[in-house]
């Protein structure tokens, strides 16, 4: 089990509290000021704030873990790779960066396709564009997995979960 300090980035309503909190000193921060209030209330121990991740100050404080879940494909390319870029100075010496964002489904899955429509993010993005910009902003792949969300027995969304670490080489295209 791990443990040490966890920032939830974009962390909503504060649903990875539940299954973090205990295991971390436990962070969430979301640009909407109703989810921080609610997320304050249901999980009184543990700290919430609002802030923009567009925004993020890169102060002192160092984290294990800095998990990201279904935040970027909200920000445009330049925002996601200032935040991403700000993740490699966040980070603590071994710690890892942890994303979840959808990618853009085949033209032939249409349930897929209505849901990234009627998705508020507008940025959905192919497999080698999200690596490109883990890669520009200083990070590797240290592991990844893919998994599918179905909805009325359909696929909704495809995800793509990866696990990033600095590195300090990485985004100058020698790998
Ligand atoms: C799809 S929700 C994911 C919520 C949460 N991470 C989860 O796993 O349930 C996207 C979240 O990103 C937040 N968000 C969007 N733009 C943001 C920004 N610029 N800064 C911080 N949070 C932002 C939204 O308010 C929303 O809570």
């Amino acid at each position: 089990m791990m443990s040490g300090s966890l920032l939830d980035i974009g962390c909503g309503p504060g649903s990875n509290a539940t299954f973090f909190g205990e295991s971390f000193e436990y962070t969430g921060v979301d640009i909407n000021p109703d989810y921080i209030d609610y997320a304050r209330q249901t999980y009184p121990g543990m700290r919430f704030h609002v802030s923009d991740a567009t925004q993020m100050e890169v102060d002192h404080a160092r984290h294990d873990v800095i998990l990201i879940n279904s935040l970027l494909h909200h920000l445009d390319d330049s925002d996601t790779a200032a935040l991403l870029k700000a993740t490699t100075q966040l980070i603590a010496k071994g710690g890892v960066v942890i994303l979840q964002e959808p990618l853009v489904p085949s033209s032939s899955d249409w349930t897929a396709r209505l849901m990234m429509t009627l998705d508020r993010g507008k940025h959905f993005r192919a497999l080698d564009h999200w690596q490109a910009l883990y890669k520009e902003a200083g990070h590797r792949v240290v592991r990844d997995a893919f998994y599918t969300i179905r909805m009325l027995g359909r696929p909704a969304w495809r995800m793509h979960s990866v696990m990033l670490s600095p590195c300090n080489d990485c985004s100058g295209g020698s790998e």
